[in-house]
């Protein structure tokens, strides 16, 4: 049997670098489901279809091809054979990736290529929904959550160190839109599983994060 441990929360509440500890002190494999949102919404984005096209949308989710290929403290995603891993981190892409995942047919593309990604192999998986529907019988849920306030910090520190321009307003506002339409939509919205363990992280070091997740996997 394989083990599957879903981290879900709002952006920037701390899940990609806490998953990828685990996942590497664990010698799991790693998954960020909301990379793979983002380069949806990328190929939408290189082929000019507008994010209300839902059926256009969908066909792109369904024909992309998306590798997550785990490099030493991090993760390189290919779309199409190409190396998207810093342009689908900007702010528009970001909220293209929200605007396309609330449209059925991507996320049923996208949960199909998730669960196979599961298949043979133990895995620390993020996202909004994969403790509530791609992975319902995960074996350990977490639910990370922070202040919107410190969230927009973290995310405007990474964006200082990598030389963006942008300011902490601008991405404030970008979150709360972006947390807005991903806890609103109808299909798969960001909530915590009834079965998940909640922490808020605002705060909390990477290390009392980690320690938490642990203490839970040992009791379930
Ligand atoms: O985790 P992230 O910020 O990279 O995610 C980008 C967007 O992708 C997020 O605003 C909503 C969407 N997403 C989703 O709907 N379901 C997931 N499992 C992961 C991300």
């Amino acid at each position: 049997m394989k083990h599957i441990i879903a981290i879900d929360g709002p952006a920037a509440a701390g899940k990609s670098t806490v998953a990828r500890q685990l996942a590497a002190d664990l010698g799991y494999t790693y998954i960020d489901t909301g990379a793979m949102y983002r380069a949806v919404a990328l190929a939408c984005m290189q082929q000019h279809i507008p994010f209300t096209d839902e059926s256009g949308c969908g066909e792109i989710a369904i024909h992309s091809d998306i590798q997550l290929e785990a490099v030493d403290g991090g993760c390189i995603v290919l779309l199409n054979g190409a190396d998207v891993t810093a342009e689908i981190r900007t702010p528009l892409v970001a909220q293209g990736a929200s605007k396309v995942s609330v449209i059925p047919k991507v996320r049923e593309a996208l949960v199909a290529k998730q669960r196979q990604l599961a298949e043979h192999c133990n895995v620390v998986m993020e996202g909004r929904d994969i403790g509530t529907v791609v992975f319902p019988e995960a074996d350990c849920k977490i639910f990370l959550s922070a202040s919107l306030e410190k969230r927009a910090q973290r995310r405007y520190a990474d964006m200082l160190a990598k030389g963006n321009a942008i300011s902490l307003d601008e991405i404030r506002a970008e979150m709360a839109e972006r947390d807005e339409r991903d806890s609103s939509r109808t299909h798969s919205p960001l909530k915590q599983a009834a079965d998940a363990h909640y922490l808020d992280s605002t705060d909390l070091t990477m290390e009392a994060v980690l320690a938490f997740i642990e203490k839970q996997m040992i009791g379930e």
